[in-house]
C-alpha cells in the first residue's frame, strides 16, 4: 500500500465533514472565499481552544521552567531586519508563461507547469512577509510587517523575562498567536494557509548543552502527540540535511505526520544557537547576556525551539480521530477524539419531545453545562442524534427516557464502544467527570445493568 493510501481519511471527506458539522468554513464564504484563509465554526473553535489549552497545559502550566507571553503582532521593522527576515524570508517563485499561474519552485518535481504543462519562467525570490503601514501616511518609513512567526516577540523580550521571571537557565518562553505568510501556493485545506496560528517556545540553554536539550525536546514533543491519541505509526522524524537548514539553524528535526496528502511537516524543532539573541543585541545595542551566578560566567544562551502550527495540529487530530465503522446496514462516521480535545464533551438527548421529558432533560443539561461543554438536542430520531454526536466526536451522550421520570436514572451512551449504561441522575456529573478523565467507574454485569464500582 502506498503511504498516501494509508491515511485514515481522504481530504475530500475531511473537508466535507468539517463544513457539514461546523468545524471549519472557507473565509468570506458568501463572496467565494479568500485563498489560504479559513474560519472556525461553532464546533471548530471549541476544538481549537482545546488543542491550544492542551499544549499550554503541557508546556507552561505543568512545568516549572517555562514563562508564558503574548506579544504584539505588529513590531518595530528593525526586528525583522535584525532577524534576517527582510533579506532571507523568501521563497523561490516561478510563473507559467502560458497560464500565468505561480508556483513555489521547491514544490515542483518537474520543470513545467503542473496545471497546463507550460514552460516556466526563471526562479525569482519572493518575500512572503505581508507588509502594511502604521499611521495615516503610506511611506517607506511607516512600513510594518504582519509577523510570520511569534518567535521574534519572545527573543526581544528575553531581557524582560530575565528581569521579571526569576528563572535560571535552562528555561523557556512560550507563546501562541496568529502568524501571516503570503504563501505563493496554499492548499491541502488548513495545512498551508496565509493566516494561521503558531504555538512555539524558545528554550534558553547554556551553550554546549544545546544538543542534549534538542534531543530531549524532540522526545517530549513526540510524547505529547501520542498522549493525545495520535498513533505513533503516523508520526515520523525527519532530520533536515545541513544544506537545507534555515538561515538561523544549526540543526532541525521535523515531526512529520501522515496527512491525507502524504507525510508532511507537523512541527519543527530547531537548534537556533545564539543567532537570534546576538542579532538583536547587535542591532539594538542592548545586552542579551545571561549571568550564570553558579559559574560566574556571562554568556549569550543557545536556543532550542519547538514550533507547531495550531491549524496543522487540528488537521492531524481530525485525521487521526476519523473513522468509518460498519453499523448494521450503514456506515457510522465517528471522530474518536481524545476526551481533552473533544469539542463537545456531553450531549443531553431526551428520547422524545414530550413536555415532561424535555423539562426533565433540560434540568440535567442546566446542571451539567457549567462543568463541560454540553449540547442539548431534542430534534430528529435518537439514532440520527447519536450519529450527529459521533461525527462531532462527543464522547458521551446522556439519554433521558420515560423510565427516567420514574426511577430518576439516565443512560450514558459511550461514543467509542456504543455501550449504554444506566446511572442515577444524582451520580451523572461525577460519573462523567471521572470518565472524561479516563477512569472507568462502571462494571457491566450480565444482564446489562450497571452499578458503580465500589
Ligand atoms: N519560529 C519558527 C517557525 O516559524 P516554521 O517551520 O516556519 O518555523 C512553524 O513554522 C510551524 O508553523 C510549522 O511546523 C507548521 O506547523 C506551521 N506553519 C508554517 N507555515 C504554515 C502555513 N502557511 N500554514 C499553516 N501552518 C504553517
Amino acid at each position: 500500500m502506498s503511504e498516501k493510501a494509508a491515511s485514515k481519511v481522504s481530504l475530500e471527506k475531511l473537508v466535507s465533514l468539517c463544513q457539514r458539522r461546523g468545524f471549519i468554513f472557507p473565509s468570506s464564504d458568501i463572496y467565494g472565499g479568500l485563498s489560504g484563509c479559513w474560519d472556525y465554526g461553532p464546533v471548530g473553535i471549541e476544538l481549537k481552544r482545546n488543542v491550544k489549552e492542551a499544549w499550554w497545559r503541557a508546556i507552561v502550566q505543568e512545568r516549572d521552567d517555562m514563562l508564558g507571553l503574548d506579544t504584539s503582532i505588529l513590531m518595530n521593522s528593525k526586528v525583522w531586519e535584525a532577524s534576517g527576515h527582510v533579506t532571507s524570508f523568501k521563497d523561490p517563485l516561478v510563473e507559467c508563461k502560458n497560464c500565468h499561474l505561480r508556483w513555489k519552485a521547491d514544490d515542483l518535481t518537474e520543470n513545467k507547469c503542473p496545471s497546463c504543462g507550460g514552460e516556466l519562467t526563471e526562479e525569482r525570490l519572493f518575500n512572503t512577509m505581508f507588509k502594511t503601514f502604521i499611521g495615516p501616511v503610506e511611506e517607506n518609513a511607516s512600513i510594518v510587517y504582519l509577523r510570520p512567526e511569534t518567535a521574534q516577540g519572545m527573543f526581544v523580550n528575553f531581557p524582560n523575562a530575565l528581569s521579571t521571571g526569576r528563572k535560571r537557565l535552562p528555561f523557556g518562553i512560550a507563546q501562541q498567536g496568529k502568524a501571516f505568510r503570503n504563501e505563493i501556493t496554499t492548499g491541502n485545506f488548513i495545512f498551508r494557509s496565509r493566516e494561521f496560528e503558531i504555538m512555539e517556545f524558545e528554550y534558553f540553554v547554556k551553550p554546549g548543552t544545546d544538543e542534549k536539550w534538542f534531543d530531549y525536546w524532540v522526545e517530549e514533543r513526540l510524547k505529547w502527540y501520542i498522549r493525545l491519541s495520535i498513533d505513533k505509526k503516523h508520526l515520523k522524524l525527519y532530520p533536515h540535511p545541513k544544506e537545507k537548514l534555515a538561515h538561523y539553524a544549526r540543526s532541525t528535526t521535523d515531526i512529520n505526520y501522515l496527512f491525507p496528502h502524504g507525510w508532511a511537516e507537523l512541527e519543527g524543532i530547531a537548534n537556533r544557537t545564539d543567532f537570534d539573541l546576538k542579532q538583536h543585541s547587535a542591532a539594538s545595542g542592548k545586552s542579551m547576556e545571561y549571568f550564570d551566578d553558579e559559574t560566574k560566567e556571562h554568556y549569550v544562551p543557545y536556543i532550542v525551539e519547538p514550533s507547531l502550527g495550531v491549524d496543522r495540529a487540528i488537521m492531524a487530530f481530525l485525521c487521526e480521530a476519523y473513522d468509518e465503522e460498519p453499523d448494521k446496514d450503514e456506515i457510522r462516521v465517528v471522530l474518536h477524539f481524545h476526551p481533552d480535545l473533544a469539542p463537545i464533551k456531553v450531549a443531553v438527548l431526551p428520547l422524545s419531545r414530550k413536555e415532561n421529558l424535555t423539562a426533565f432533560a433540560k434540568d440535567i443539561y442546566t446542571a451539567l453545562k457549567p462543568c463541560f461543554t454540553t449540547q442539548y438536542d431534542d430534534t430528529q430520531s435518537i439514532g440520527r442524534r447519536y450519529r450527529r454526536q459521533d461525527e462531532l466526536g462527543t464522547p458521551y451522550c446522556v439519554t433521558i427516557d420515560f423510565q427516567s421520570l420514574e426511577d430518576n436514572m439516565a443512560t450514558i451512551r459511550e461514543r467509542d464502544s456504543m455501550n449504554q449504561i444506566r446511572v442515577p441522575v444524582a451520580a451523572l456529573k461525577d460519573t462523567l467527570v471521572a470518565k472524561l478523565a479516563g477512569e472507568d467507574l462502571f462494571i457491566l454485569p450480565e444482564g446489562g445493568k450497571i452499578w458503580k464500582q465500589e
